[in-house]
């Protein structure tokens, strides 16, 4: 019931905005078994989409039509997509509401930090710089949201750009590589767990 009224929203929030409906077609056919009807996915490895950015969504989208990011689930999913769908999921993930998680309070300090304050010590900059205070990401910047999202897929992607096989900031001086490389895996699990409940 609960989806059925989110997607109905979605689909009146995309014809007022005049988008082609295939997005929605595409997106609950070939995404929504992952990612959720409403863009936020059950299995916490597979991220929310919801309220990503547009731009952001369709920027990975390409990258792993290209091979620039692989995944086995994911590489797959886009071979058939064209620049047109690519441009209209990304509108349409970006229109929907993310999922925000819970923390215990005493778990919150060395999450937030990390997030709000970096660590001067070793040279790492305040995630809020480029995420946000409420991790709502920055548009304009393309930096990405990451309020709401599964703990355990900001691990993944902080592993990966941590160990170099998440190459996709390739082009903007690897900045989360570098950052990632002075993460250690309690930072990690202190900061994603964080992020999973700001909003
Ligand atoms: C079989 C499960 C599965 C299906 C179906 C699937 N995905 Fe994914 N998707 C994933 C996983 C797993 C990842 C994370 C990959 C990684 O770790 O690099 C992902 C990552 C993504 C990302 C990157 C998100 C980010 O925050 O960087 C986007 C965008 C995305 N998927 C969109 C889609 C779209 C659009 C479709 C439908 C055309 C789709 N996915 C279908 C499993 C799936
Ligand atoms: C200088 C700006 C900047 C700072 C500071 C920064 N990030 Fe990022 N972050 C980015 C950009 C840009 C991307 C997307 C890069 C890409 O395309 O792969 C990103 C991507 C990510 C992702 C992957 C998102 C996804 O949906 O797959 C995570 C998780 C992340 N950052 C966490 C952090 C954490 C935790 C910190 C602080 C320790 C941090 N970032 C600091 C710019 C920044």
């Amino acid at each position: 019931m609960k989806f059925k009224t989110a997607l109905s929203a979605a689909l009146a929030a995309l014809c007022f905005l005049g988008l082609p409906l295939s997005a929605n077609e595409i997106a609950k056919g070939q995404c929504a078994a992952c990612h959720g009807l409403d863009g936020n996915s059950v299995n916490p490895e597979w991220p929310n989409l919801a309220g990503q950015h547009a731009s952001y969504v369709a920027g990975q989208l390409r990258a792993f039509k290209s091979g620039d990011r692989t995944n086995p689930n994911m590489s797959a999913m886009v071979t058939n997509l064209s620049e047109e769908d690519i441009s209209a999921l990304g509108e349409f993930y970006a229109a929907g509401q993310p999922k925000i998680g819970s923390i215990e309070t005493e778990q919150i300090a060395a999450g937030e930090s990390l997030y709000r304050g970096g660590n001067t010590e070793k040279g790492i900059p305040a995630c809020m710089a480029c995420h946000g205070p409420n991790g709502a990401g920055n548009p304009a910047a393309n930096y990405p949201a990451l309020r709401g999202q599964h703990a355990a897929y900001s691990s993944l992607q902080l592993k990966a750009y941590r160990d170099g096989t998440r190459t996709t900031d390739k082009e903007r001086k690897l900045m989360m590589q570098s950052i990632a490389q002075k993460l250690t895996d309690d930072d990690i699990e202190h900061v994603t767990r964080y992020i999973n409940a700001l909003h």
